[in-house]
Protein backbone atom coordinates (compact mmCIF):
# COMPACT_ATOMS: atom_id res chain seq x y z
CA UNK A 1 0.00 0.00 0.00
CA UNK A 2 1.02 3.14 -0.97
CA UNK A 3 1.58 5.57 2.06
CA UNK A 4 0.06 8.72 0.44
CA UNK A 5 -2.66 9.07 -2.66
CA UNK A 6 -2.53 12.56 -5.00
CA UNK A 7 -6.23 13.19 -6.58
CA UNK A 8 -5.44 15.99 -9.13
CA UNK A 9 -1.81 16.41 -10.25
CA UNK A 10 -1.50 19.84 -11.95
CA UNK A 11 0.46 22.59 -10.79
CA UNK A 12 -0.15 22.46 -7.13
CA UNK A 13 -0.64 18.89 -6.75
CA UNK A 14 2.87 17.95 -8.53
CA UNK A 15 5.02 21.01 -6.61
CA UNK A 16 3.70 19.13 -3.54
CA UNK A 17 5.03 15.87 -4.35
CA UNK A 18 8.02 17.21 -5.43
CA UNK A 19 8.66 19.26 -2.26
CA UNK A 20 8.44 16.04 -0.38
CA UNK A 21 9.99 13.81 -1.89
CA UNK A 22 12.70 16.24 -2.09
CA UNK A 23 12.76 16.59 1.56
CA UNK A 24 12.66 12.76 1.74
CA UNK A 25 8.93 12.93 3.35
CA UNK A 26 8.01 10.16 1.35
CA UNK A 27 9.72 8.06 -1.16
CA UNK A 28 8.56 8.14 -4.91
CA UNK A 29 7.47 4.59 -4.47
CA UNK A 30 5.25 5.57 -1.45
CA UNK A 31 3.01 7.68 -3.55
CA UNK A 32 0.45 6.69 -5.83
CA UNK A 33 -1.32 9.59 -8.46
CA UNK A 34 -4.97 10.11 -10.04
CA UNK A 35 -4.16 12.04 -12.89
CA UNK A 36 -6.28 13.02 -16.04
CA UNK A 37 -4.18 13.88 -19.10
CA UNK A 38 -1.47 12.23 -20.68
CA UNK A 39 1.15 14.54 -20.08
CA UNK A 40 0.39 14.63 -16.31
CA UNK A 41 0.32 11.13 -16.27
CA UNK A 42 3.48 10.95 -17.97
CA UNK A 43 5.42 13.45 -15.76
CA UNK A 44 4.06 11.15 -12.39
CA UNK A 45 5.30 8.36 -14.01
CA UNK A 46 8.73 9.89 -14.99
CA UNK A 47 8.98 10.86 -11.34
CA UNK A 48 8.74 7.23 -10.17
CA UNK A 49 5.02 7.57 -9.22
CA UNK A 50 2.29 4.49 -9.50
CA UNK A 51 -0.71 5.89 -11.01
CA UNK A 52 -4.33 4.90 -9.51
CA UNK A 53 -8.03 5.41 -10.60
CA UNK A 54 -10.98 6.82 -9.21
CA UNK A 55 -12.35 5.50 -6.96
CA UNK A 56 -9.78 2.75 -5.94
CA UNK A 57 -7.64 5.83 -4.67
CA UNK A 58 -9.87 5.87 -1.92
CA UNK A 59 -8.39 2.84 -0.81
CA UNK A 60 -4.98 3.19 -2.38
CA UNK A 61 -3.65 4.89 0.86
CA UNK A 62 -4.18 5.78 4.55
CA UNK A 63 -4.16 9.63 3.24
CA UNK A 64 -5.76 11.02 -0.13
CA UNK A 65 -4.75 14.72 -0.98
CA UNK A 66 -7.07 16.17 -2.65
CA UNK A 67 -5.82 18.81 -5.60
CA UNK A 68 -8.33 18.99 -7.79
CA UNK A 69 -9.85 21.98 -9.31
CA UNK A 70 -13.25 22.50 -7.06
CA UNK A 71 -15.62 21.92 -9.85
CA UNK A 72 -14.11 18.62 -10.95
CA UNK A 73 -14.51 17.46 -7.37
CA UNK A 74 -17.60 18.45 -7.27
CA UNK A 75 -18.30 16.39 -10.33
CA UNK A 76 -16.19 13.43 -9.78
CA UNK A 77 -17.66 12.13 -6.65
CA UNK A 78 -21.50 12.21 -6.87
CA UNK A 79 -21.05 8.47 -6.03
CA UNK A 80 -18.66 7.45 -3.11
CA UNK A 81 -17.98 4.27 -2.49
CA UNK A 82 -18.07 3.60 1.28
CA UNK A 83 -14.35 2.60 1.71
CA UNK A 84 -13.09 0.92 5.25
CA UNK A 85 -10.99 2.46 7.09
CA UNK A 86 -11.85 5.85 5.48
CA UNK A 87 -8.56 7.54 4.43
CA UNK A 88 -7.39 10.55 6.56
CA UNK A 89 -8.41 13.46 3.71
CA UNK A 90 -5.64 16.47 3.01
CA UNK A 91 -7.72 19.02 0.84
CA UNK A 92 -5.56 22.33 -0.68
CA UNK A 93 -8.71 22.80 -3.07
CA UNK A 94 -10.03 26.76 -2.58
CA UNK A 95 -13.51 27.20 -2.17
CA UNK A 96 -14.52 24.11 -0.63
CA UNK A 97 -14.91 23.81 3.51
CA UNK A 98 -13.99 21.16 5.51
CA UNK A 99 -17.22 19.79 5.87
CA UNK A 100 -17.94 20.93 2.89
CA UNK A 101 -15.72 17.97 1.66
CA UNK A 102 -16.20 15.85 4.49
CA UNK A 103 -20.17 15.70 3.78
CA UNK A 104 -19.55 14.83 -0.20
CA UNK A 105 -17.38 12.33 0.85
CA UNK A 106 -19.00 10.51 3.38
CA UNK A 107 -16.32 10.60 6.34
CA UNK A 108 -13.88 13.48 8.13
CA UNK A 109 -12.39 15.34 9.67
CA UNK A 110 -10.37 17.05 6.93
CA UNK A 111 -7.26 18.67 7.00
CA UNK A 112 -7.25 21.73 4.81
CA UNK A 113 -4.10 23.79 3.51
CA UNK A 114 -3.87 26.73 1.33
CA UNK A 115 -0.39 26.87 -0.20
CA UNK A 116 0.89 29.03 -2.32
CA UNK A 117 1.96 29.27 -6.32
CA UNK A 118 5.26 29.50 -4.76
CA UNK A 119 4.75 25.98 -3.39
CA UNK A 120 6.53 24.80 -6.90
CA UNK A 121 9.69 26.58 -5.97
CA UNK A 122 9.70 25.65 -2.47
CA UNK A 123 8.91 28.93 -1.53
CA UNK A 124 4.93 28.53 -0.28
CA UNK A 125 3.70 29.53 3.44
CA UNK A 126 0.90 27.26 3.65
CA UNK A 127 -2.13 28.16 5.97
CA UNK A 128 -3.17 25.05 7.86
CA UNK A 129 -6.19 24.21 9.08
CA UNK A 130 -6.10 20.18 11.69
CA UNK A 131 -8.96 20.08 12.96
CA UNK A 132 -9.92 18.27 16.10
CA UNK A 133 -10.47 14.46 15.94
CA UNK A 134 -7.68 13.98 12.93
CA UNK A 135 -5.15 10.87 14.21
CA UNK A 136 -1.80 12.67 15.69
CA UNK A 137 0.02 10.93 13.02
CA UNK A 138 -2.19 11.84 10.36
CA UNK A 139 -1.58 15.86 11.61
CA UNK A 140 2.23 14.65 11.79
CA UNK A 141 2.33 14.23 8.52
CA UNK A 142 0.55 17.24 7.16
CA UNK A 143 2.87 19.57 8.84
CA UNK A 144 6.04 17.67 7.67
CA UNK A 145 4.47 17.46 4.24
CA UNK A 146 3.68 21.26 3.59
CA UNK A 147 6.58 22.01 6.20
CA UNK A 148 8.87 20.06 2.84
CA UNK A 149 7.89 23.67 0.98
CA UNK A 150 8.26 26.20 3.11
CA UNK A 151 6.53 27.45 6.72
CA UNK A 152 3.52 26.71 7.72
CA UNK A 153 1.37 28.97 9.98
CA UNK A 154 -1.31 27.03 11.99
CA UNK A 155 -4.92 28.41 12.11
CA UNK A 156 -8.66 27.96 12.71
CA UNK A 157 -10.40 26.87 9.42
CA UNK A 158 -12.36 29.59 10.13
CA UNK A 159 -9.70 31.95 8.89
CA UNK A 160 -9.16 30.14 5.70
CA UNK A 161 -10.56 32.65 3.09
CA UNK A 162 -8.54 35.46 5.21
CA UNK A 163 -5.52 33.11 4.75
CA UNK A 164 -6.35 32.52 0.90
CA UNK A 165 -6.50 36.44 0.01
CA UNK A 166 -2.94 36.81 2.17
CA UNK A 167 -0.61 33.73 1.92
CA UNK A 168 -2.35 32.77 -2.28
CA UNK A 169 -3.45 36.05 -3.81
CA UNK A 170 -1.31 37.88 -1.81
CA UNK A 171 1.49 36.47 -3.98
CA UNK A 172 -0.16 38.04 -7.03
CA UNK A 173 -0.43 41.20 -4.75
CA UNK A 174 3.64 41.35 -4.23
CA UNK A 175 4.26 40.71 -7.80
CA UNK A 176 1.45 43.64 -8.89
CA UNK A 177 4.19 45.85 -6.51
CA UNK A 178 7.03 44.38 -8.19
CA UNK A 179 5.31 45.14 -11.57
CA UNK A 180 4.70 48.79 -10.47
CA UNK A 181 8.04 49.55 -8.83
CA UNK A 182 10.02 48.56 -12.14
CA UNK A 183 7.21 50.50 -14.23
CA UNK A 184 8.45 53.52 -12.04
CA UNK A 185 12.09 52.96 -12.56
CA UNK A 186 11.66 53.00 -15.99
CA UNK A 187 9.49 56.37 -15.54
CA UNK A 188 12.48 57.55 -13.82
CA UNK A 189 14.58 57.08 -17.05
CA UNK A 190 15.99 53.49 -15.85
CA UNK A 191 16.68 50.60 -19.19
CA UNK A 192 13.87 47.55 -18.87
CA UNK A 193 16.51 45.17 -17.18
CA UNK A 194 17.82 47.26 -14.63
CA UNK A 195 14.22 48.65 -13.42
CA UNK A 196 12.97 44.90 -13.34
CA UNK A 197 16.43 44.02 -11.45
CA UNK A 198 16.69 46.67 -9.08
CA UNK A 199 12.72 46.27 -7.94
CA UNK A 200 12.79 42.48 -7.36
CA UNK A 201 16.66 42.86 -5.52
CA UNK A 202 14.74 46.03 -3.42
CA UNK A 203 11.59 42.94 -2.05
CA UNK A 204 13.91 40.36 -2.16
CA UNK A 205 16.45 42.58 0.21
CA UNK A 206 12.98 43.39 2.42
CA UNK A 207 12.52 39.79 2.71
CA UNK A 208 15.71 38.59 3.43
CA UNK A 209 16.43 41.34 5.81
CA UNK A 210 13.29 40.33 7.79
CA UNK A 211 13.91 36.49 7.55
CA UNK A 212 17.93 37.14 8.78
CA UNK A 213 16.76 39.09 11.48
CA UNK A 214 17.80 42.56 10.88
CA UNK A 215 14.19 43.22 12.43
CA UNK A 216 10.59 43.90 11.84
CA UNK A 217 9.40 45.36 8.52
CA UNK A 218 8.73 48.59 10.48
CA UNK A 219 12.51 48.52 11.77
CA UNK A 220 13.78 48.04 8.95
CA UNK A 221 11.73 50.93 7.19
CA UNK A 222 12.32 52.89 10.11
CA UNK A 223 16.56 52.30 9.83
CA UNK A 224 16.47 52.92 6.48
CA UNK A 225 14.21 56.26 6.98
CA UNK A 226 16.44 58.99 7.97
CA UNK A 227 14.13 62.32 8.12
CA UNK A 228 14.01 64.66 5.46
CA UNK A 229 15.82 61.85 3.01
CA UNK A 230 15.14 59.86 -0.09
CA UNK A 231 13.04 57.04 1.62
CA UNK A 232 10.91 59.18 3.54
CA UNK A 233 10.25 61.47 0.29
CA UNK A 234 8.63 58.33 -1.00
CA UNK A 235 7.25 57.16 2.20
CA UNK A 236 5.11 60.33 2.05
CA UNK A 237 3.83 59.76 -1.48
CA UNK A 238 2.55 56.58 -0.19
CA UNK A 239 0.81 57.55 2.57
CA UNK A 240 -0.83 60.13 0.76
CA UNK A 241 -1.93 57.70 -2.03
CA UNK A 242 -3.89 56.18 0.73
CA UNK A 243 -1.76 52.70 0.28
CA UNK A 244 -2.49 51.32 3.45
CA UNK A 245 -6.12 51.52 2.30
CA UNK A 246 -5.75 50.17 -0.87
CA UNK A 247 -3.80 47.05 0.17
CA UNK A 248 -6.72 46.52 2.78
CA UNK A 249 -9.36 46.84 -0.20
CA UNK A 250 -7.32 44.36 -2.27
CA UNK A 251 -7.19 41.57 1.03
CA UNK A 252 -11.29 42.33 1.96
CA UNK A 253 -11.99 41.60 -1.61
CA UNK A 254 -9.86 39.06 -1.85
CA UNK A 255 -11.19 37.65 1.24
CA UNK A 256 -15.45 37.95 0.22
CA UNK A 257 -14.84 36.63 -3.13
CA UNK A 258 -13.10 33.15 -1.53
CA UNK A 259 -16.35 33.05 1.00
CA UNK A 260 -18.55 33.87 -2.02
CA UNK A 261 -17.11 30.66 -3.62
CA UNK A 262 -17.18 28.49 -0.50
CA UNK A 263 -20.99 29.14 -0.80
CA UNK A 264 -21.02 28.15 -4.19
CA UNK A 265 -19.01 25.03 -3.61
CA UNK A 266 -21.30 23.81 -1.14
CA UNK A 267 -24.08 24.22 -3.08
CA UNK A 268 -22.65 22.98 -6.22
CA UNK A 269 -22.72 26.49 -8.21
CA UNK A 270 -19.41 27.07 -7.94
CA UNK A 271 -17.92 29.00 -11.24
CA UNK A 272 -15.09 27.82 -13.22
N1 LIG B 1 -2.05 26.83 -7.94
C1 LIG B 1 -2.01 27.41 -6.74
O1 LIG B 1 -1.20 28.27 -6.45
C2 LIG B 1 -2.98 27.00 -5.67
C3 LIG B 1 -2.82 27.52 -4.38
C4 LIG B 1 -3.69 27.11 -3.37
C5 LIG B 1 -4.70 26.21 -3.65
N2 LIG B 1 -4.86 25.75 -4.94
C6 LIG B 1 -5.93 24.78 -5.20
O2 LIG B 1 -5.33 23.59 -5.65
C7 LIG B 1 -6.22 22.92 -6.55
C8 LIG B 1 -5.44 22.55 -7.81
O3 LIG B 1 -4.98 23.75 -8.40
P1 LIG B 1 -3.88 23.74 -9.55
O4 LIG B 1 -3.38 25.11 -9.67
O5 LIG B 1 -2.92 22.62 -9.34
O6 LIG B 1 -4.82 23.42 -10.81
P2 LIG B 1 -4.47 22.59 -12.11
O7 LIG B 1 -3.04 22.79 -12.48
O8 LIG B 1 -5.51 22.88 -13.11
O9 LIG B 1 -4.61 21.09 -11.60
C9 LIG B 1 -5.82 20.45 -11.40
C10 LIG B 1 -5.61 19.04 -11.85
O10 LIG B 1 -6.78 18.27 -11.62
C11 LIG B 1 -6.86 17.36 -12.68
N3 LIG B 1 -8.19 16.82 -12.85
C12 LIG B 1 -9.34 17.48 -13.13
N4 LIG B 1 -10.36 16.63 -13.24
C13 LIG B 1 -9.84 15.41 -13.02
C14 LIG B 1 -10.38 14.11 -13.00
N5 LIG B 1 -11.68 13.90 -13.22
N6 LIG B 1 -9.55 13.07 -12.76
C15 LIG B 1 -8.25 13.26 -12.54
N7 LIG B 1 -7.65 14.47 -12.54
C16 LIG B 1 -8.45 15.53 -12.80
C17 LIG B 1 -6.44 18.12 -13.89
O11 LIG B 1 -6.04 17.21 -14.84
P3 LIG B 1 -5.62 17.64 -16.36
O12 LIG B 1 -4.34 18.39 -16.24
O13 LIG B 1 -5.44 16.35 -17.01
O14 LIG B 1 -6.75 18.46 -16.88
C18 LIG B 1 -5.31 18.98 -13.34
O15 LIG B 1 -4.05 18.37 -13.54
C19 LIG B 1 -7.39 23.85 -6.80
O16 LIG B 1 -8.49 23.41 -6.04
C20 LIG B 1 -6.90 25.19 -6.29
O17 LIG B 1 -7.97 25.92 -5.72
C21 LIG B 1 -4.02 26.10 -5.94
Amino acid sequence: MAHLAVAGFGKLGSALVRGALARGIVRSTEVCVLARSEPRRKLATDMGLALVEWPQILHAAPTVLLSLKPQAFGAMTTDVPHVTPAPHWISVMGGWSAADVAAKLGGGPVIRAMPSVAASVGASTTGLSVPAGVPKQAAEFARQFFGAIGPVVEIDEAHMDAVTAVGASGVGFACAFLEALAQAAMEAGLPPEAASALAIGAVEGAVAGVRGGMGTPAEIRAQVTSPGGTTAAGLAALQAGQMQAVITQAVMAARDRARELGGGASRGTRPA
